[in-house]
């Protein structure tokens, strides 16, 4: 039986990243006996182009349909200043929504090879083994807002967050489950010192949590939370947030493993599985061939592990990454005197090559 896989390159280096992912995608998965069937898919700022949407219906269809979604990244400086309902990045939000993929798996991973990369001390980070669970469908990002409009002379605007009682229990059983298999540890972060959201955040989580007896639970205030990520990141486990919050933090966290380069992710939910690295288009760096696709590729891993169930073939990929990282080569973001440094496509090439 053939794999139904949609693939989304998007914009800016999300091509370059994808492009030298498929090819390890569909080795592993084929050496671990599953056949892989792909439809590339336009969304963001490229869709904004060919259809003037950033979200096609015919992608959306595709996306449900499919087994699994493999995304790069999407937005760019050429649709910033299209109507906020057709920026590129509705396109994620709307795939997000559509999919009901309210679990987003950011696992934060660091080895001794990887370690003395990152801006923190070689001992801070070594070892650090982190799955931030971000809530994904709900929160500020889905609330009302009211863009820049004048009332009595004065020009505001607003955005409002929301979230119920069983957004909330269900993010945190992802956590709490997630945490069984791991050390048992969640951190709930919240700002319930000032947020109503956070206080009924806060006090789910508590009554969710107390049905996972063996897991335990503890509360941070997300500004805390900034600061211990790089204090003492060792001392977390599983962390468990809102969708604003999961996405600074997770970028925060990205720099434990030296580029926001290398981390995956997962959205889950009930429906098809969508996978991305946590990065944007990096419009900077676009077209050049330097950007690092391990982020993708392990994204491809997490997608083979979550909606396909080849664990092995995940394990394999990871296992290939973590070899050609040992054998010295480095992306630009991670190279430094005495490695070898190569481009996006000679990574994947020597990832590919391990298989
Ligand atoms: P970004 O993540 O694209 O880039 C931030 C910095 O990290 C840049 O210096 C970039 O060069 C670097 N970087 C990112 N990915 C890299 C990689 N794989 N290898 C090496 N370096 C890498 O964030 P930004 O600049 O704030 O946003 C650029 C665009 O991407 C915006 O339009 C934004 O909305 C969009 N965006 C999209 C996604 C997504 O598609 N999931 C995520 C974040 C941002
Ligand atoms: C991410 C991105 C997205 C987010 C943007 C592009 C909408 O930053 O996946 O982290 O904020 O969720
Ligand atoms: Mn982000």
């Amino acid at each position: 039986m053939q794999r139904r896989i949609v693939v989304i390159p998007g914009d800016g280096i999300g091509k370059e990243i994808i492009e030298a992912t498929l090819p390890i995608l569909t080795k592993a998965a084929k050496t671990h006996g599953l056949n892989l069937g792909y439809t590339t898919c336009l969304a963001g700022g490229a869709a904004i182009d060919a259809y003037g949407e950033p979200l096609p219906q015919a992608t959306l269809d595709a996306a449900r349909q499919a087994d699994a979604v493999l995304l790069g990244a999407v937005g760019g400086p050429k649709w910033d200043s299209v109507r906020p309902e057709l920026r590129p990045e509705k396109a994620i939000l709307g795939l997000r929504k559509e999919l009901g993929l309210f679990a987003n798996l950011r696992p934060v991973k660091v080895s001794p090879i990887i370690a003395p990369y990152s801006s923190l001390k070689p001992e801070v980070v070594t070892g650090v083994d982190i799955l931030i669970v971000r809530e994904l469908t709900g929160g500020v990002y889905f609330g009302q807002r009211q863009e820049a409009a004048e009332v009595d002379g004065i020009v505001s605007a607003w955005d409002m967050e929301v979230y119920s009682q069983p957004e909330v229990e269900r993010i945190v059983k992802v956590a709490c489950q997630a945490a069984q298999g791991r050390k048992g540890k969640v951190t709930s972060v919240d700002k319930a010192n000032v947020l109503a959201t956070s206080r009924l955040w806060r006090k789910t989580a508590t009554e969710t949590a107390a049905g996972f007896p063996e897991v335990a639970l503890s509360h941070m205030y997300v500004d805390n939370c900034a600061m211990q990520l790089v204090l003492a990141p060792k001392s977390f486990d599983v962390i468990v947030t809102s969708n604003l919050f999961g996405d600074i933090l997770t970028d925060e966290a990205a720099v434990l493993t030296g580029s926001i380069g290398m981390l995956p992710s997962a959205s889950l939910g009930q429906g098809t599985g969508l996978y991305e690295p946590i990065h944007g288009s990096a419009p900077d760096i676009a077209g050049q061939g330097i950007a690092n696709p391990v982020g993708t590729i392990l994204s491809a891993a997490m997608l083979l592990r979550y909606s396909l169930g080849a664990d092995a073939a995940a394990e394999a990929i990871e296992n290939a990454v973590q070899a050609v990282l040992e054998d010295g080569y480095r992306n630009a973001d991670l190279y430094r005197p005495g490695m070898t440094k190569v481009s996006t496509s000679e990574m994947a090439g020597l990832i590919l090559a391990k298989l």
